[in-house]
């Protein structure tokens, strides 16, 4: 009992995955997930919108245009969860074509509170959907959106904005993998996937003129100053972008500019850092469209259909349950 009610404890399970990530041997690290508090979410809104970082654009763009091709594709009647839903924006085009053929039941699962109230209010407007807002972790949430699914319905997930490329590519097949066995055969995801371009391009995207990513990226410091009584002095670390070829992705780190200590009293930790090392705090892979087809089928799903942004290189992948 006692355990379970330590464990559910948001702030220690924060405060061990630091401990872990900054006492790793080699690379330091901080789970990506934490970069989202609300100050975090609000932040890559604002990415989101900059020139230099299309994703998100792109992946709006698609929904637009192809969200009747994608609904006239699905089996009825369906529930809709989506698996980190931000503002909610650019679900808009889906539920609004679902929403011509049936009542339907729109799930948004989110770790941000503050995104879950923008999303539902950004939302509520659009006829014959009932919102049903999910404050979880995405497959702690899915389970509950599974538990409450009516006979004879289908799910459709939407797992957007390339939020699959901060897994590297076999977590990515194993948490979709997981996804499946909590859905029925029948049930679909759509799932957006950034694809790849150039370095140059990318290495814009990640490291924007404004500060606005690095800004994004310190505030996993702030947070951790913040919620676990930290004492990162924020001007000592540096945001950087860089490629990994090999993983075909784009890293975050966070720079020391010097050698320093730092303490962290909810860890109970006191690390140091060395002049230039740096915390990896995400990764964002980038796919080939036919990758994806690829990826379907090692998690127990084919690829109905896909949609790509010529504009800025992006697939909407329509996967259904086999
Ligand atoms: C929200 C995960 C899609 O990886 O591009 C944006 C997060 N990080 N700029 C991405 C992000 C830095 C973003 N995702």
């Amino acid at each position: 009992m006692l355990t379970h009610a330590i464990t559910a404890n948001p702030t220690y399970e924060f405060a061990a995955d630091v401990r872990a990530g900054l006492t790793k041997p080699g690379q330091k690290e901080l789970l990506s997930k934490y970069l989202y508090d609300d100050v975090g979410s609000a932040l890559f809104e604002v990415i989101s919108v900059l020139p230099e970082y299309g994703l998100t654009r792109a992946d709006e763009r698609l929904l637009r245009r192809h969200a009747r091709d994608v609904v006239d594709r699905l089996s009825l009647p369906v529930a809709v969860a989506e698996l980190g839903s931000g503002s909610g924006k650019k679900t808009r085009w889906i539920l609004e074509a679902l929403g011509r053929r049936q009542r339907t039941r729109y799930y948004p699962i989110e770790i941000s509170s503050t995104a879950l109230a923008m999303c539902e209010r950004e939302l509520r407007d659009i006829d014959s959907i009932s919102i049903l807002g999910c404050e979880r972790e995405y497959l702690d949430g899915l389970l509950e959106v599974a538990a409450d699914r009516r006979r004879g319905q289908y799910l459709l997930i939407l797992f957007l904005g390339s939020t699959i490329g901060n897994f590297d590519r076999p977590a990515g097949v194993r948490f979709l993998q997981e996804v499946r066995h909590i859905l029925m055969p029948g049930d679909a995801m759509l799932l957006g996937t950034d694809l790849e371009k150039s370095n140059a391009q990318l290495l814009a995207a990640y490291d924007d003129e404004l500060g606005v990513t690095a800004a994004f990226n310190l505030n996993v410091l702030a947070r951790i100053n913040r919620e676990l009584g930290a004492d990162f002095a924020l001007d000592q670390f540096e945001h950087v972008a860089r490629i990994n070829r090999e993983a075909r992705s784009v890293e975050m780190h966070l720079r020391s500019r010097r050698r320093q200590t730092v303490t962290i009293a909810a860890s109970e930790l006191m690390v140091e850092f060395q002049g230039d090392e740096t915390i990896w705090t995400e990764s964002s892979h980038k796919y080939s469209s036919e990758e994806v087809f690829q990826l379907a089928r090692d998690a127990g799903f084919r690829c109905e259909a896909q949609w790509v942004d010529q504009q800025w290189p992006f697939a909407e992948s329509l996967l259904v349950a086999e």
